[in-house]
């Protein structure tokens, strides 16, 4: 058999990366690979990881549901640990956010439960006679890979060659700092035309974080959804990233007053242990779909849907969140951020230094090369910064010239610190080969 992996990896250009890393354990904020490396793992293996990898409480949790029940059939049939779940997430999406989610649909990673959002949407419309199709969405967002997903998030790079076959959405401009007027003058213009006909409103709260972890407020977030909401149109919070702590509170849309329609999560859902997802929606919603007539009925499923080991793990996740000081843990990790922004501010070569909770960004001047969200998906800054990390045993992918920090909340300090000091070390270098300009 041939010596090349098999194994085609996700956003990886084969021709030109290496063979990928080997990685053999995990443990609190690091991963440990064939040979023994320890790499701090500074972006929570794809934003996914909350507590800490192996938590032991989640792994306790997820063996001993491995022998009781593995899987079964979700249409016609439940168990326990589902049931408990569904009624925690309410009870957690009630307490953070206030009333109105009322149901939980299950499904299997971000991207099915954003799917399955905008499905519920236009059903809903459907169902209840209402010519609402159109969707509109804010510029540059990432809602994941498969079509309808991508038809709602920002067209560029990563979904070029499939943009004859994505379907309409209306994107409005991203509320930059400063030209948030823009933004909301362009999303009063498009519902006083189309405002009738719209379905839905689809947003990352707080930050887009594919777009280059690109951060805009919490009011502006209230102003757009307020006038979504005076037209009828139903309001999609993708919180996939945002969700569970990442941006100092329990959800990102607390801060911001917005209590949504249909809230989309994932990753965190299960302390990043297990695939998982699950779009929460309110009665109304649901009651569109409930009917005598069977073809009104809710036309979508994962097979995985609800999975016995993935609904203990999210539950010993949500244990975690009820019994520790885990808003503590973010906020020091904020307090870590800020204080290290003050050094990162201060570099020639640095700009747009923010930070939002557990995340950290920073762009890096020169190189720009446009991509979605003209975060420079191409740039040959974030790639070699990518490797300078690698080599000193911390893994950041920087998304294009934006290089973001974004750890499990188990992480200390000194764990942080070494974050910080080799970003500046890896800056440095870069500097003397000429990577970049100085502003
Ligand atoms: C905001 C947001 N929505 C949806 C997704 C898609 O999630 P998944 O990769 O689990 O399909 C992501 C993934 O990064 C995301 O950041």
């Amino acid at each position: 058999m041939s010596k090349v992996s098999p194994i085609w990896h996700p956003f990886t250009q084969h021709k030109t990366f290496g063979p990928a890393i080997e990685i053999e354990r995990a443990e609190g904020a690091c991963l440990y690979t064939r040979t023994g490396k320890k790499i701090l793992d500074g972006i929570s293996s794809w934003w996914v990881n909350t507590h800490g990898h192996c938590h032991p409480r989640i792994v306790e949790a997820v063996q001993r549901q491995a022998g009781r029940l593995d899987q079964v059939i979700f249409a016609g049939f439940t168990h326990e640990p589902a049931e408990r779940l569904s009624r925690k997430l309410l009870k957690r999406a009630q307490s953070s956010l206030g009333p109105g989610l009322d149901f939980v649909f299950f499904s299997d990673s971000g991207s099915t439960a954003v799917e399955v959002a905008l499905k519920m949407a236009i059903g809903h419309f459907a169902h209840t006679g209402q010519k609402r199709r159109k969707i509109v969405a804010l510029e540059g967002g990432y809602h994941g890979d498969t079509f309808g997903t991508m038809s709602a998030g920002g067209r560029g790079v990563y979904n070029a060659p499939y943009a004859p076959y994505l379907f309409d959405v209306h994107h409005v401009p991203f509320p930059h700092k400063g030209e948030e007027a823009k933004t909301v003058q362009a999303m009063e213009r498009w519902l006083r035309q189309y405002g009738s006909e719209a379905a839905a409103f689809i947003f990352e709260p707080l930050v887009q974080g594919a777009a280059g972890m690109r951060a805009y407020s919490p009011d502006i977030l209230k102003t757009l959804t307020k006038l979504c909401r005076e037209h009828g149109v139903l309001l999609i919070a993708d919180e996939v990233m945002t969700g569970f702590g990442r941006t100092g509170t329990f959800f990102a849309c607390e801060q911001a007053g917005v209590i949504p329609d249909l809230l989309c999560l994932s990753k965190g859902l299960t302390g990043g242990y297990l695939p998982m997802g699950a779009t929460l929606s309110t009665r109304q919603i649901y009651k569109s779909f409930y009917h005598q007539d069977k073809t009104r009925q809710f036309f979508h499923s994962s097979s995985f849907t609800g999975n016995a080991m993935a609904c203990a793990a999210a539950l010993a996740s949500l244990e975690i969140w009820e019994e520790e000081p885990v808003l503590e843990r973010v906020a020091a990790i904020e307090a870590a951020h800020q204080r290290a922004s003050g050094w990162f501010v201060a570099r020639p070569d640095i700009a747009d230094v923010r930070v939002v909770g557990s995340i950290m960004a920073l762009d890096v001047l020169g190189d720009v090369t446009e991509g979605v969200g003209g975060s420079g998906y191409e740039s040959v800054v974030g790639s070699r910064l990518y490797d300078l990390m690698m080599e000193n045993g911390v893994l950041l992918r920087p998304l294009g010239n934006t290089v973001y920090i974004l750890p499990p909340y188990c992480i200390n300090e000194s764990e942080l610190e070494q974050i910080y000091e080799t970003l500046w070390r890896s800056l440095d270098r870069l500097r003397d080969e000429g990577f970049q300009q100085a502003a």
